[in-house]
């Protein structure tokens, strides 16, 4: 049985990029996995300073999970900050990675393109990460492809704090599903909670309605035959669709005489059914937060036994330890 371990930031509000990259094969790991799944919102400071917002995103990813199906008698489920364990160890990874490693992040150089202040913790962002897999000596990691870099510093970080002071830390590694590795958001990029262009899990009917009406295809009339391969309402629509559904519709796409609107209208139902029982589990749950909040708790003690172990090793490895 193999150890899972992923996270999601609480940078905004959850998303179904989100959702088909990494949620929804998490809650499925939990039946047959030891797993590991929590809301990392030290690494959300890096790009979020308000208080309220940290604070809001942060329980309402909680209940995201919740509500979508995550267990959390049969997994490890936490807040990133309940468990402070983990900044000791970022620092001491800090100091064994070089910071040619760091500069050579696309991500850090992504977020300072679109804006984002380049501070210390933006550029040691990937530490934190190192610190948050490693700690818990993960083994298999479900991601979106952006993230394939930062697992790679990983088992750099690792590799190197390995041959220094013996075999320590368990080399992580990815997992992408290839069809899902990039699912594009309503102007055809990357949906991204950064990117303002996201369809959300628990969006509220006429929003989702309006951003679904909204997805960018090209020009082509209602005529003339379309290519689904190269359409990203294609290929938001196929997350909904079971194959036979799928064959269908790339039929119609290639027939002509299908007008994109059409396809948007099927796919806001799709999508609207889709949630529903999540959606009245997800009202269930908000109803009593501090129930909620007990849940974190108990997370967090679960947690914290597991950090503590390996941060007790990684310290005497160096020579921290005395007591
Ligand atoms: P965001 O980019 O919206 O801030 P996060 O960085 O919190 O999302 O990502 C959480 C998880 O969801 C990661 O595993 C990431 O790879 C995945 N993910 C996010 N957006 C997408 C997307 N558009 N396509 C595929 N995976 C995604
Ligand atoms: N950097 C990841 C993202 O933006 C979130 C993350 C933080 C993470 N720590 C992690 C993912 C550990 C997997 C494992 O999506």
């Amino acid at each position: 049985m193999s150890r899972i371990l992923s996270g999601i930031q609480p940078s905004g509000v959850l998303h179904i990029g989100n959702y088909f990259a990494m949620m929804k094969q998490m809650i499925r790991f939990q039946e047959d996995h030891e797993l590991f799944c929590f809301i990392v919102n030290y690494h959300a400071m890096t790009s979020l300073h308000d208080k309220k917002e940290l604070r809001d995103n942060t329980v309402s990813a909680v209940l995201d999970f919740l509500a979508l199906g995550l267990d959390p008698e049969k997994t490890h489920f936490w807040i990133q900050s309940d468990v402070p364990e983990v900044t000791e160890l970022t620092w001491i990874l800090g100091c064994h990675t070089s910071l040619g490693l760091l500069e050579r992040s696309h991500s850090y150089k992504d977020k300072i393109a679109k804006g984002i202040q380049p501070s210390c913790g933006l550029f040691t962002y990937p530490v934190l990460m190192a610190a948050d897999i490693l700690l818990y000596q993960a083994e298999v990691i479900p991601v979106g492809k952006d993230q394939k870099q930062h697992i790679e510093i990983t088992r750099d970080i690792a590799e190197r704090f390995n041959n220094v002071y013996g075999d320590t830390f368990v080399l992580p590694a990815p997992m992408i599903s290839d069809d899902i590795a990039v699912i594009p958001g309503i102007d055809g990029l990357k949906m991204s909670k950064s990117y303002g262009n996201t369809l959300n899990i628990f969006e509220e009917e006429k929003s989702l309605k309006k951003k679904v009406m909204k997805i960018v295809t090209d020009s082509k009339g209602v005529e003339e035959p379309k290519d689904p391969a190269t359409c990203n309402l294609f290929a938001i629509y196929r997350l909904f669709a079971d194959s036979d559904k799928q064959e269908a519709m790339k039929d119609r796409y290639q027939q002509g005489g299908l007008g994109y609107g059409e396809v948007k209208k099927e796919l806001f139902s799709m999508i609207w059914e889709y949630f529903r029982p999540y959606r009245d589990k997800r009202e269930e749950f908000a109803k009593d937060p501090g129930e909620i909040l007990a849940i974190m708790k108990n997370g967090a003690e679960k947690t914290r036994k597991v950090a503590a172990e390996t941060l007790d090793i990684v310290k005497d490895r160096v020579g921290l330890k005395y007591l």
